[in-house]
């Protein structure tokens, strides 16, 4: 899969800490990751060394005037490309509603300009347009949970969402369970552990991320955690991860040879056909947004 949206609705989970050294990693593997702040507080984008000036330079300017992903994209000292976040970002749920031109714009505009690339989507804390369309745009959901005492409430909103969503999508949406901040010396990381193997299975990553102060240290260099400390514990139970993912086929790590064109299908029928789907798409997106926000998702 070459889309993963990192999402919880439950804050300081450690979302931004793994989208920064999955990308990372992937960069050093020459996959070309594309990486997308979607967190109107902008601390992927920070944790980078970049400010925007404007925030239509910003993803914002993709909801305010359809300006190109390429457009938006800054070079990283990391090595990878990001699409910055700012702080007006917040008003897209706001300002633009939340129909599903809204809701499928940055699928779709991955879609036109970087469907051969890995993408990582660091989503905010929030269940809002932004971050149900990161779901809406993603291939797969990964989903820290930090072990602590609220950790397993947090996974449960999560199914919540998630199963609600699939309702419009009408599809199991492809999720990680991913243990952050884990230390065996706790009792509550233990039973954390135990609780969410015993519920979600075969969906909760084999790899733990470890409490570990070089993971909590480099964002501090606007560096991963590779560069700051190559042989710190954190940086190895990354490297684990992508490892797992990559095998288990959650995670590609390769840009993708571009797909072969249609043949042979006048234009015309083409377009009949994406507009019929288009039509259906919207139709189930608001049906999912409704159940969603009405709570009959079982909040
Ligand atoms: N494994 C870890 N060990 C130690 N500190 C960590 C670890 N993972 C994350 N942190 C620290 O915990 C804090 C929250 O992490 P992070 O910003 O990645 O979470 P988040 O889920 O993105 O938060 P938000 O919901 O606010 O976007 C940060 O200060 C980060 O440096
Ligand atoms: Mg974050």
């Amino acid at each position: 899969m070459a889309r993963i949206a990192v999402f919880n609705q439950k804050g300081g989970v450690g979302k931004t800490t793994t989208t920064l050294n999955l990308a990372g990693l992937l960069a050093r593997r020459a996959a070309d990751p594309l990486v997308i702040d979607l967190d109107p507080q902008a601390h992927l984008t920070g944790v980078c060394g970049i400010t925007v000036p404007r925030a239509e330079m910003s993803l914002y300017g993709l909801y305010a005037n359809g300006a190109a992903l390429s457009s938006l994209q800054c070079a990283t000292a990391n090595g990878w490309q990001l699409i910055p976040s700012h702080l007006e970002l917040s008003k897209v749920d706001t300002q633009y509603g939340r129909g599903p031109s809204v809701l499928y714009r940055l699928g779709q505009a991955l879609d036109r300009e970087a469907a051969e690339r890995p993408v990582l989507m660091d989503a905010c804390p929030m269940l809002g347009v932004l971050s149900l369309g990161s779901v809406f745009a993603a291939d797969g959901v990964l989903i820290p949970i930090s072990a602590d005492y609220l950790a397993m409430k947090g996974a449960l909103q999560m199914e919540r969402t998630l199963k609600a969503l699939e309702q419009v999508l009408k599809r199991r949406m492809p999720r990680r369970y991913l243990i952050t901040r884990y230390d065996a010396r706790r009792r509550m990381s233990v039973d954390i552990e135990r609780q969410l193997r015993e519920r979600y299975g075969e969906e909760v990553c084999a790899t733990r991320i470890s409490e570990n102060v070089s993971l909590a240290e480099s964002p501090a260099s606007h560096r991963d955690v590779f560069e700051h400390a190559p042989a710190s514990r954190g940086a190895r139970d990354y490297a684990d991860l992508l490892e797992e993912l990559v095998s288990a086929g959650f995670l590609r790590a390769h840009v993708r040879e571009p797909r072969p064109q249609l043949r042979n299908v006048p234009a015309g029928a083409r377009t009949a056909l994406s507009a019929g789907r288009e039509a259906a798409a919207r139709h189930q997106v608001a049906a999912g947004l409704h159940l969603v926000q009405s709570g009959r998702s079982g909040r």
